[in-house]
């Protein structure tokens, strides 16, 4: 049953020991190398629904995946509950794959040359088409808003004049430009691209649209008692997570003093399980420095029926301005 994982999951041990004890069928999202997929079915799941809209993610598991209780979906898993009813957990392990990032021709590295492409999906808009085509305004706020560059405008405004005398189509052009206009960083530092290649990355591929759509489907797919673990990776995917729990597991429930416990009846369609995100230990962190900035947090669903929420109420970057 073994095979080898090119990527390392991350906090898979906090996660199965706040989802304790695994039952039932779940769901795991974000399949990649399907490290996930295989902890839930060892720790006890009858089936796990692997979702990944990477057709690269389906071809690796081929392999191996035919002697586990282990079904692939080529899915978007903001359409989660369109695959699956009634579960008994989801897992969602946000971001690219370590595969994704060290594969020159996926384009999501901008320390190796690459097309610069960048969509997990393989299909859409890429990288490239939105350097070369958006307004310079719009590069301005994914640079700003999705990759929280504070110099957007002046990278953009390079790009917009450099593609007038050569269109960009490899990450090395667009990395150097980035560099030429904001300066090498110092040693030690990040590189001077990792916001811009963050920024776009997350245009690409819709990950805060997707993400926001992605826990509605996921409240809607939960059976009562159903677990919700969701892994993020930097700030405003924290956040939107932090917020929609906030919002819809407030930990309250409404007890009617003369009810019995079970009886009493939910205010939130979740129940909080983290009451603080859990990152990695030590010895994670020396083991697997990528695990540096991720962040655990589980909710229980109750019985209460599922509701959309806006995704201003998870303070969602909002590349409209509002309108
Ligand atoms: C960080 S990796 C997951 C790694 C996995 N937990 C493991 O142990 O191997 C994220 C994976 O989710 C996929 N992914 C990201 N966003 C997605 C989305 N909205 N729908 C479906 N798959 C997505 C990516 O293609 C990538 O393979």
């Amino acid at each position: 049953m073994a095979s080898d994982a090119p990527h390392v999951p991350v906090l898979l041990r906090p996660l199965l020991e706040a989802v304790a004890p695994v039952s039932g069928t779940w769901i795991d999202g974000t399949f990649g190398a399907g490290g996930y997929a295989r902890g839930l079915v060892e720790a006890g799941a009858a089936r796990v629904i692997g979702i990944d809209q990477d057709p690269q993610a389906h071809e690796m598991a081929e392999a191996w995946v035919k002697d586990w209780p282990i079904t692939l979906v080529r899915e978007n898993f903001s359409n989660m509950d369109k695959v699956a009813e009634a579960v008994d957990g989801v897992v969602l392990d946000l971001g690219v794959s370590s595969m994704q990032l060290d594969q020159a021709g996926r384009g999501f590295s901008f320390m190796k040359d690459g097309p610069l492409d960048m969509r997990m999906s393989q299909t859409g808009r890429s990288a490239a088409d939105i350097v070369n085509e958006a307004e310079e305004a719009e590069i301005a706020d994914i640079l700003y808003l999705y990759g929280e560059e504070r110099q957007s405008r002046r990278i953009a405004r390079r790009i917009v004049e450099a593609r007038k005398v050569e269109p960009f189509t490899t990450t090395l052009q667009l990395a150097e430009l980035i560099e030429r206009s904001i300066g090498r960083t110092k040693p030690g530092q990040a590189h001077a691209a990792t916001r811009s290649f963050q920024g776009l990355r997350i245009a690409v591929n819709d990950e805060y649209g997707a993400l926001w759509r992605g826990l509605m489907a996921a409240e809607r797919v939960l059976k009562p008692g159903g677990l919700l673990a969701v892994v993020t990776f930097h700030s405003i995917e924290d956040r939107m997570v932090k917020r929609f729990f906030q919002a819809h597991g407030d930990r309250k429930t409404h007890k009617n003093r003369y009810a019995r416990e079970e009886e009493a009846t939910p205010e939130t369609p979740f129940e909080i399980l983290t009451r603080k995100a859990v990152g990695p230990d030590a010895q994670e962190l020396k083991d697997n420095p990528r695990s540096r900035s991720a962040k655990l947090r589980v909710a229980r669903r109750t019985t209460m029926l599922a509701q959309d929420i806006a995704a201003a109420e998870l303070s969602m970057p909002d590349m409209t301005g509002g309108q």
